[in-house]
């Protein structure tokens, strides 16, 4: 069986560093290692319409910086195909069909549509688009036959819903569809970078996310006014590490290299830690420490990104090529589907003589009882 991977985001900002190491640095890994015998990266905008639809401005624009944070941190598009998902029809054939195969409490148990349903406030007038938007990501999966998801937590659910999808589909029509796996980011403060304040997620209306494309005063201003231990008042006092956002940032980011070149005095992340928490640390020095890694891991990917910018055109040729492979592989798998649910009538040529058989017979029938009576 062929190894595929399929993942993507939704174009509603430019990308954050929580995105980096919850999902982008494993991609551009995995696309470097070359175990896979195809990786997909969508570009999730109509995805991204079924909480925007009253702003396709918003996603319009976004696509493209998706698309440059996604060149910059390494995805190569001679290894890696990047699509752009409203353009393939054949991925909402595929979610009509599926939605037979999912009832309406399946999806209001879905632990992140419920999540997100109540930070959206949609109250009763819960969008049809929306709710659904689950069956829709499976058809994105199930499309390009991906066996691998590489993703954040956050999505279990969304490929837990996929494997049902794909299970229910395959014992009723035939074994057609591949369940697929989530491959989860290596560690803890990977899955789930907090926002600059603390909060639980980092997230663009919340303003606590540091940006891929950031500036390095952005990215500075933001690391130094970060938040840490609030019961860390002076140096001397002991420090809190748990829940400390700068500590969690440096278990994502910080490595061996980055200790060596800027804090010498620590063999690793376990010794500064130990150090906080006995006391004797002040936030400034941390912080100053978790601005020199972010810097240094950010400086490469923004210099890149400033030199795609200078050709927009070379991007959109990117993203076409892109999506024209990945339809013609959703037409595939599109019609393997319809062949299973036999709706394929036109390519189905036993369909018209059985159906011309057995209009024959009973004409036959017919005619010998009439035969008989008279
Ligand atoms: N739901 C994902 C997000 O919010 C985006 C997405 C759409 C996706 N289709 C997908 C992710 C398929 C993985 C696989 O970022």
């Amino acid at each position: 069986m062929s190894r595929i991977i399929l993942t993507g985001d939704r174009p509603t900002g430019r990308l954050h560093i929580g995105h980096y190491v919850g999902s982008l640095r494993r991609r551009v890994q995995l696309q470097n290692e070359g175990k896979f015998d195809e990786i997909h990266i969508m570009i999730a905008d109509a995805q991204a319409l079924t909480d925007n639809w009253d702003n396709p401005e918003k996603v319009r624009q976004n696509i493209i910086n998706v698309a440059l944070d996604y060149l910059s941190c390494g995805i190569d598009p001679t290894k890696t195909n990047i699509l752009i998902q409203s353009m393939i029809p054949e991925l909402t054939e595929l979610t009509f069909y599926y939605a037979n195969l999912v009832t309406v409490a399946r999806l209001e148990r879905n632990p992140t549509v419920k999540t997100e349903l109540g930070m959206r406030g949609f109250g009763e007038s819960i969008p049809v688009g929306f709710f659904t938007y689950p069956i829709s990501q499976a058809a994105d999966i199930t499309a390009f036959l991906a066996d691998t998801v590489p993703a954040g937590e956050d999505q279990e659910p969304m490929i837990e819903q996929t494997r049902e999808i794909v299970r229910k589909f395959n014992a009723i029509y035939g074994e057609t569809l591949v369940e697929p796996k989530i491959l989860l980011p290596e560690n803890a403060a990977s899955q789930r970078l907090p926002g600059t304040d603390g909060k639980e997620k980092m997230s663009k209306s919340l303003g606590n996310c540091i940006y891929l494309s950031d500036e390095p005063d952005e990215i500075k201003k933001k690391v130094m006014s970060m938040y840490t231990d609030p019961g860390h008042l002076h140096v001397e006092d002991p420090g809190k590490v748990e829940g400390n956002t700068v500590f969690t940032y440096l278990d994502a980011f910080a490595t061996k290299e980055h200790f060596e070149e800027f804090l010498p005095d620590y063999q690793n992340l376990d010794e500064l830690k130990d150090h906080y928490r006995r006391g004797g640390l002040g936030d400034v020095k941390i912080k100053k420490f978790l601005n020199n890694v972010l810097q240094t891991t950010l400086e490469p990917i923004r210099t890149k990104r400033h030199e795609y910018e200078k050709d927009i055109s070379y991007v959109y040729d990117v993203l076409k090529k892109g999506t024209e492979e990945a339809e013609q592989k959703a037409a595939k798998t599109l019609d393997a589907v319809r062949s299973s649910m036999k709706i394929n009538y036109f390519d189905d040529k036993e369909l018209m003589l059985e159906q011309q058989k057995e209009f024959d017979e009973a004409a036959k029938e017919r005619e010998e009882k009439a035969k008989r009576r008279r």
